[in-house]
């Protein structure tokens, strides 16, 4: 293939993948097998630098594959696969390793915010070199683009630097990616307090829609989703967090831009955009789970699936480490 070639990893979430998920990346990743030589994989390699549970990870990897599925990735267009599924994650990881810094690795500040809760004696080693692995995913595929939000920026910068200098010491190896920084990507908050982004870990029950609860369940938060003073429906992040945040799941679900929603709404109250947001969601929500079901009742399928997609990641990641390897002296 001519086109860029883009890489992204997704962690293998426990249970739903939640309306932030969706709308802030699944469905960048959706268009990205249009325009790119795109390669989409379910982490579990980066799930254990956290205390885990195999049966869940087993399952949750399958769950999150089955959904992207779901959400339209399509193993004809992109790559799709199991981090754990291709060995040459894990040795080009080591191999970046050795040639990071300890004080530069110190300086990945998302070491400092995921090891706070239970400090950092007992975080593992594995979760401060985990920016070391992300690094290897993205030089194994020559990666030019990456899709990723804001907090992901300093890894990218990482990457750069690594393979610059893997490239300068021991020969031209690696593409150096760019970060492809979504800018317009929609960020949803949470429907019960719009100060906060929807997220799985701080939003409440009500205040979080995950892509698998039952449609009825869904139509009932975006009833109970806190509005604000006042009954025009108007997008102004912040005088009317709540209305905007309706705005923007209805504008990026439908394609419908906000101004044309604020001119269809004019005069009307906050109830009639919730009817007709939550109709708007269950007509997405109902298929998608549908298809995500079809997918976990037909392991064959999925495994099939996986399976194929394991193996043209390998192909682009083994030549990748053997010129790598030979480079080292190996
Ligand atoms: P969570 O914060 O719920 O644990 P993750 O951090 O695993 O979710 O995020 C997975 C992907 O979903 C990332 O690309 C992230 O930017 C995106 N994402 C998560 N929450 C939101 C949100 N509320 N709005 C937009 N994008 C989001
Ligand atoms: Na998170």
């Amino acid at each position: 293939s001519d086109r860029p070639r883009a890489l992204s990893g997704i962690q293998p979430t426990s249970g739903s993948f939640h309306l932030g998920n969706y709308l802030g990346a699944i469905r960048q990743y959706v268009a990205l097998q249009e325009t790119h030589d795109a390669f989409y994989m379910v982490v579990d390699l980066h799930a254990i630098t956290m205390p885990q549970d195999p049966k869940e990870l087993r399952a949750n990897t399958r769950l999150s594959a089955a959904q992207l599925l779901a959400a339209g990735l399509d193993p004809e267009r992109c790559t799709l696969f199991v981090q754990s599924h291709v060995p040459e994650h894990a040795q080009l990881g080591w191999v970046m390793n050795c040639i990071t810094g300890f004080g530069e690795a110190s300086r990945m500040t998302q070491f400092k915010d995921k090891s706070a809760k239970g400090g950092v004696n007992n975080a593992s080693v594995g979760l401060f070199t985990y920016p070391i692995l992300q690094v290897a995913d993205i030089l194994l595929y020559q990666a030019n683009a990456v899709p990723v939000g804001e907090d992901q920026r300093q890894h990218i910068e990482l990457t750069r630097d690594l393979a610059e200098r893997f490239n300068q010491r021991f020969g031209q190896t690696f593409t150096i990616p760019s970060a492809h920084i979504v800018k317009e990507v929609a960020k949803i908050y949470d429907l019960q307090d719009p100060a906060i982004k929807m997220s799985k870990s701080a939003s409440s029950p009500k205040g979080l829609i995950n892509l698998l609860d039952e449609p009825k369940a869904t139509e009932k938060k975006i009833k109970s989703a806190v509005t604000d003073t006042g009954t025009e429906i108007r997008f102004d992040a912040e005088k009317k967090p709540g209305v905007s945040n309706l705005l923007t799941i209805y504008s990026t679900l439908t394609g419908e831009s906000i101004p044309a929603l604020e001119a269809r709404y004019e005069g009307k109250g906050y109830g009639a955009l919730k009817t007709d947001l939550a109709a708007v969601m269950v007509d997405f929500v109902t298929p998608f789970r549908k298809r995500t079901q079809e997918f976990l009742d037909d392991p064959e399928t999925l495994d099939a699936i996986l399976a194929k997609g394991a193996e043209k990641a390998r192909a682009v990641a083994s030549e990748t480490l053997a010129q790598a390897y030979d480079r080292l002296g190996f």
